[in-house]
């Protein structure tokens, strides 16, 4: 059995993709969903999935090790960030070497790095008249968005696609792709 612990901050469609890429495989069990953002939206949808979701305080999170120590605890196999906007810290990093992977709505090494997420990708990727944009899927160290990188994939911009229908393609490639390259990863 694989496990893997996945770490949101905000709507959480990802994480609903992923719970539902494997919901029916017996290999690999999502053990938790830990969010920093107590009213954020992914709680409501791990509810309705039936997923456990945790509410953690920066504090915990940046300054101790009292959540490094749950989530060791959970022995995941892969630590999923999925949307999960705080900066991993390096107790983190140094305790799951190459098991912490992140998505990033953009062509990486393009448009990353500190407040680089979600619309304000987009909104950078529009203003600059780019004529493709994608994902990134890499592994996380401990500077922003810098990691080895794993997988890309790009979509086509068109100069009357807006930010939001940007960012809307951009969802399109991480549900088709995010959940097949941890599946991939956890076969390794
Ligand atoms: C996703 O597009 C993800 O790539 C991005 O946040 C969105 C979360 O959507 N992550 C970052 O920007 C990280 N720098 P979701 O909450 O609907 O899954």
């Amino acid at each position: 059995m694989k496990r893997i612990v996945l770490l949101a901050s905000g709507s959480g469609s990802n994480v609903e993709n992923i719970a539902n890429y494997f919901k029916d495989n017996p290999l690999v069990t999502i053990a938790t969903v830990l969010t920093n953002k107590r009213d954020a939206k992914v709680i409501d949808r791990c509810n309705r999935l039936n997923v456990n979701a945790l509410y953690f305080n920066r504090q915990s999170f940046s300054k101790s090790d009292c959540l490094l120590n749950i989530i060791k605890g959970m022995q995941p196999d892969l630590i999923i960030l999925a949307g999960f906007l705080l900066k991993i810290p390096e107790n983190f990093v140094a305790a799951f070497p190459n098991k912490i992977v992140n998505i990033h709505p953009a062509l990486l090494p393009k448009y990353g790095g500190k407040g680089m997420y979600g619309m304000h990708v987009h909104n950078a990727v529009k203003n600059n008249n780019e004529t493709e944009t994608g994902i990134t899927i890499h592994y996380v160290n401990e500077n922003y968005d810098e990691g080895a990188i794993i997988h890309q994939a790009k979509t086509a911009v068109i100069s009357t696609d807006t930010a939001e229908d940007i960012a809307q393609k951009i969802h399109v490639l991480e549900y088709e792709h995010f959940p097949k390259v941890i599946d991939q990863l956890l076969s390794n």
